[in-house]
């Protein structure tokens, strides 16, 4: 198993690319902020299938601009070297690890990508300038590695809205592709944040995914009783400390009180458990019944979205 090559300049990411652009090759591209797990080595293989023959950048960068607190910066997991493994059995062929100062060469950039109002709800009443840090990495990552194609999570769904919206905004021409959440067998959404919980939290911190399915599975009967199932559904829970529990439409907008039957929309959620902040999201139709085979159990992976 040959491993991906490790960039760490704009010049070397450059050399390294040119011959994929000779051949006319598309170019993939996973943007992270390392720590991979499961759920990132998915977002490979979706970008895999996008590129046919040409290169997949698995990007690592933890980037200063969308942190609010130092402390949380500090204690970011940096894990590069498990990161190779992990892009090595995925079969990535360039790993893309600059520093800060390759990224921001001045310092903190003075031009930066104004999110808009999508920026403020959601995560963004508790993470303000958080989606406008996260927009103006993106956007510099689609200018050094020019991806054909860009693969995100949907487990932050809000950031891949936004994604799209700045690539259609700013009409930036990379295809935006969101992949489905991987999930731990119980329910909860991979996260490089799960590490942080102890293993009495981690067995509480199953209470998000339950309570979106709670959700999904009462949507049938509209948008306000898959809410009541769902916050019946955290009133059991314990150790879990809700911040948001909303339905939307899929672009994030609020729903209006009566939608047609059929309805796509989405669940959202995001709770401390201890300390830690766990975000989770489902996609639901509002006013049509959901096939129950939908709730995960202990004893049946389930990786729906
Ligand atoms: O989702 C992440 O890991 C980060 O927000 C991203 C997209 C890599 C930008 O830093």
């Amino acid at each position: 198993m040959s491993g991906p090559v490790l960039v760490r300049t704009r010049a070397e990411l450059a050399d390294q690319l040119a011959p994929a652009r000779r051949a006319g090759q598309r170019v993939g591209l996973v943007p992270t902020m390392g720590a991979l797990h499961e759920g990132h080595a998915s977002l490979v293989r979706v970008a895999r299938e996008h590129v046919d023959q040409g290169p997949v950048v698995v990007s690592v960068f933890v980037n200063p601009l969308q942190f609010g607190e130092a402390a949380d910066l500090e204690s970011y997991p940096r894990t590069l070297e498990a990161d190779l493994e992990v892009c090595a059995r995925e079969g990535v062929d360039v790993v893309f690890a600059p520093t800060v100062d390759e990224v921001y060469p001045g310092g903190d950039p003075e031009v930066t990508v104004e999110p808009g109002p999508l920026a403020d709800v959601l995560e963004g009443r508790t993470r303000p300038g958080h989606y406008r840090g996260v927009l103006t990495v993106v956007a510099k990552l689609f200018g050094l590695v020019r991806p054909d194609v860009a693969v995100f999570g949907q487990k932050d769904y809000q950031q891949l809205v936004l994604i799209r919206r700045m690539v259609a905004d700013l009409c930036q021409g990379v295809e935006v592709v969101g992949a489905e959440t991987r999930r731990e067998p119980d329910g909860l959404a991979m996260s490089s944040r799960n590490v942080h919980l102890d293993p009495e939290q981690r067995e509480q911190a199953v209470a998000l995914s339950r309570t979106l399915y709670a959700a999904v599975e009462a949507s049938g009967y509209g948008a306000k009783v898959a809410l009541d199932a769902a916050r019946g559904e955290l009133r059991a829970a314990e150790g879990v400390d809700l911040d948001y529990l909303e339905i939307t439409d899929p672009a994030l907008a609020v729903l209006p009180d009566d939608v047609p039957d059929g309805t796509d929309a989405r669940v959202l959620i995001a709770a401390r458990v201890g300390s830690t902040r766990l975000i989770d999201n489902l996609p639901l139709v509002l006013g049509r019944p959901q096939p129950s085979a939908d709730q995960p159990s202990p004893d049946q992976p389930h990786h729906q979205e």
